[in-house]
């Protein structure tokens, strides 16, 4: 992530990773349940023949498709465009296929994304990919350089108010890295989010999020929630300053660098922070072979002394560090007792041991004060812009 005064602050806290600021890149170091049924599966089933595509969609639904003879627009972002900002839902439904496109979500008005796919229980299944190659070169002392300068989906574009209720469903989101004309997976170029959360309330179901360094961003004054969706990184998955829940998700590490959390933290909102539910930690099918991994990935690391991040109940395999969390780096800890308020309760699996945990870092919540870390407490009353129904219905699972 990235700083204002950038290439010193930059290089500064990375030093412990790797030698970023020198010239070249750098080496860094389920069970899903029943299948549910909402009112977008037989929009998103995917139609036989010459079937309407659009059969079982809200009316009004845009259709995208690279190559369908029905699709209205041929990009998600032309069909976003044709959507005016009055204040109604506006639903786009996206053909099985590669977009490579960056998305900006500008609207205000609430939006619904969905991917055609054979079992939205499942982002396994997905069949839209939307892909970019950008990242943020932190050696390039000349760029004028922010958080989401690189992404490929944006909810917001940085202005003081984003998408009031953003909905996306059953779609991958990919930065892929090419570096003098290969594509590079071993390692990272530089800060590259495949979702920015700016000053919106967003959710996501079934979708992917895949890159390397700073995967998923979520913003100040914005509120993202996560069911059953996938991310995959190597440095600081998650990252921001707003408030963001993962429930039933796939947190899949490429490497390990920095931790999978870097919040910053807010001490006027002691709510703003990550949360991570009933969710898998695991090393990705794709990971980096040239570091090993085992018992080496944080749980998190404060991007500021307020950090704040939850584990609850979420299986941990042996790639986790017996310590858990850590400081931000020798040179910047950013720690302070009380201040930074990193917890966990119930883990389990073989990098899931309370008992080895540094405790000095974190707390290791009892019972009594982990439920009362509740959806319903962290985003408050209303929330429209989160899809209940679907979390309730495959609530088994
Ligand atoms: C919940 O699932 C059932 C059975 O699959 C289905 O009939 C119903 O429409 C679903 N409700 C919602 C709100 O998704
Ligand atoms: C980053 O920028 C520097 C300086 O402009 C350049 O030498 C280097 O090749 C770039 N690195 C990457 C990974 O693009
Ligand atoms: C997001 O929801 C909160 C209430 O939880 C609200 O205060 C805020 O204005 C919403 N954001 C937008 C961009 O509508």
């Amino acid at each position: 992530m990235l700083r204002p005064s950038f290439s010193a602050g930059v290089c500064l806290v990375l030093a412990m990773l790797a030698a970023v600021c020198e010239a070249s890149p750098v080496f860094y170091s389920t069970k899903l349940g029943p299948r549910r049924t909402t009112h977008f599966a037989q929009c998103q089933a995917p139609k036989i023949g010459s079937g309407n595509p659009l059969a079982g969609c809200p009316s009004g639904t845009i259709f995208v498709s690279k190559t369908h003879p029905a699709a209205m627009f041929r990009t998600i972002s032309a069909a976003l465009s044709a959507l005016p900002d009055n204040g109604n839902t506006g639903t786009v439904l996206i053909d099985q296929g590669q977009y490579h496109e960056k998305v900006v979500v500008t609207r205000v008005s609430p939006t619904v994304m969905l991917g055609v796919t054979p079992d939205i229980s499942s982002a396994d299944s997905n069949r839209v990919q939307v892909w970019q190659s950008s990242y943020v070169n932190q050696s390039d002392v000349t760029s004028v350089l922010h958080n989401c300068d690189a992404t490929v989906l944006g909810v917001g574009n940085g202005g003081a108010i984003g998408n009031s209720n953003f909905k996306a469903y059953n779609i991958d989101f990919a930065q892929r890295q090419f570096f003098n004309g290969q594509e590079v997976t071993e390692y990272q170029l530089g800060p590259a989010a495949a979702l920015c959360v700016q000053s919106s309330n967003a959710s996501f179901y079934g979708c992917g999020f895949s890159s390397y360094q700073d995967t998923i961003y979520v913003g100040a004054d914005s509120q993202a929630f996560f069911f059953k969706s996938i991310v995959k990184g190597m440095t600081d998955q998650l990252y921001g300053s707003g408030k963001a829940w993962f429930e039933k998700c796939k947190l899949l590490s490429r490497a390990c660098g920095g931790g999978i959390t870097a919040w910053r933290g807010d001490p006027t909102d002691p709510l703003v922070g990550v949360y991570i539910s009933n969710s898998i930690i695991a090393q990705s099918p794709d990971a980096s072979k040239a570091k090993p991994m085992v018992g080496r990935c944080h749980l998190g690391r404060p991007w500021n002394v307020y950090s704040h991040a939850v584990y609850l109940n979420t299986f941990m395999s042996d790639i986790v560090a017996d310590a858990g969390f850590r400081i931000w780096s020798q040179a910047t800890p950013n720690f302070a007792p009380k201040l930074t308020r990193f917890a966990e309760h119930g883990s389990s699996g073989p990098g899931g041991n309370a008992r080895v945990r540094d405790t000095t870092l974190e707390t290791i919540l009892s019972d009594t004060a982990a439920a009362k870390i509740t959806i319903h407490k962290v985003f408050g009353g209303s929330t429209p812009w989160i899809d209940l129904a679907t979390i309730k219905n495959s609530s088994s699972g």
